[in-house]
């Protein structure tokens, strides 16, 4: 998967949600909080995506565990931003509690019909000069990890950076946790 654009991503079957232990679920707390009611999002960090499809409801309140729907970032370079289809398979039957939840779950119905996926706005974004392979650090870094450099997700209504992704601070983890730092690991 490359630069955002429409991109389809690489999208989960769909499963049935009630299947997905609480307990059994990574980095994710045991409680769920309760997610804020939004009511003016120009507020919001981040950049404003086509659906107002929000972290900290799905992955904060409703403990959706990262990997369900990022699934690819134990096995590949992206960790994958899922499909409608993951999306429709759940809001086939979740309508939304609120008029403004059901006016974006609308969106994601029209997209599942139109067969026109949102057009996600991506947020972070290296030089295509640098190579990051997510699988290699979730291996090690453990698939909680993604707040290590992510910050946390499941408190944001609307993802944004947190980190500074500069060379500074990639080579500084690579310091302290004795991994090379040779320049041909990240450059071409
Ligand atoms: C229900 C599906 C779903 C779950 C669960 C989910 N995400 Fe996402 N994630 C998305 C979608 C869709 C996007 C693209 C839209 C956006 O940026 O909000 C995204 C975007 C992101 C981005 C920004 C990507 C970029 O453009 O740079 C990060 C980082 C991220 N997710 C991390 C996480 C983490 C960490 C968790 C678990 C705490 C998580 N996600 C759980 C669906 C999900
Ligand atoms: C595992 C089930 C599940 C999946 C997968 C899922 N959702 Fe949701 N979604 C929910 C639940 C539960 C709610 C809360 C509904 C309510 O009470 O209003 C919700 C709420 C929403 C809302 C309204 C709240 C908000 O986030 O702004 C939007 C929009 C939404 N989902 C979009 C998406 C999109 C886009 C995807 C795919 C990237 C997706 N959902 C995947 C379960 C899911
Ligand atoms: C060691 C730091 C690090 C860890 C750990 C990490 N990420 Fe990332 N993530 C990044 C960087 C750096 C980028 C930008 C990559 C690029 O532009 O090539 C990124 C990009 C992303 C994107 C956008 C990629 C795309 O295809 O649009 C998503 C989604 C994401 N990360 C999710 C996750 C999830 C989920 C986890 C945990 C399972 C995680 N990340 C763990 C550093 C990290
Ligand atoms: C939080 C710590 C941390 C941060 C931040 C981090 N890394 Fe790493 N990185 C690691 C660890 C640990 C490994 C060793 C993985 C292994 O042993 O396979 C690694 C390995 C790598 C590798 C080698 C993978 C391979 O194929 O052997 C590359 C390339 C890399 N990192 C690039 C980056 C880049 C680029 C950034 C910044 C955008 C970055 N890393 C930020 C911890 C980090
Ligand atoms: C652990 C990963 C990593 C290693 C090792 C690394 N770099 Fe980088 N480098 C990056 C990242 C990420 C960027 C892009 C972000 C930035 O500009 O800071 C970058 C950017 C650069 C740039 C462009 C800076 C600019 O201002 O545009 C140069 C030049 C560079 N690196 C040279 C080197 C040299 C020379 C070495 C070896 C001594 C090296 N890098 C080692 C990750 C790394």
């Amino acid at each position: 998967m490359t630069k955002r654009g429409g991109r389809v991503g690489v999208g989960v079957a769909v499963a049935v949600w009630i299947a997905v232990p609480a307990a059994a679920q990574t980095g994710q707390p045991a409680a769920s909080a309760k997610a804020p009611v939004i009511s003016d999002t120009g507020r919001l960090k981040g950049p404003r995506q086509p659906i107002f499809f929000r972290h900290d409801v799905h992955a904060g309140q409703d403990q959706v565990p990262c990997l369900y729907c990022h699934s690819t970032a134990t096995a590949s370079s992206e960790p994958g931003i899922p499909a409608v289809q993951t999306c429709f398979g759940c809001h086939q039957m979740i309508g939304g509690s609120t008029p403004s939840h059901q006016a974006e779950i609308k969106k994601v119905r029209e997209a599942w019909v139109n067969k026109q996926p949102p057009r996600w706005v991506r947020v972070h974004a290296l030089p295509g000069f640098v190579r990051f392979p997510h699988m290699r650090h979730i291996k090690v870094l453990g698939p909680e990890s993604c707040i290590t450099c992510h910050g946390d997700v499941r408190a944001m209504p609307q993802v944004y950076q947190v980190a500074t992704l500069k060379m500074g601070w990639c080579v500084n983890c690579h310091l302290q946790r004795n991994v090379s730092r040779d320049c041909t690991l990240c450059h071409y």
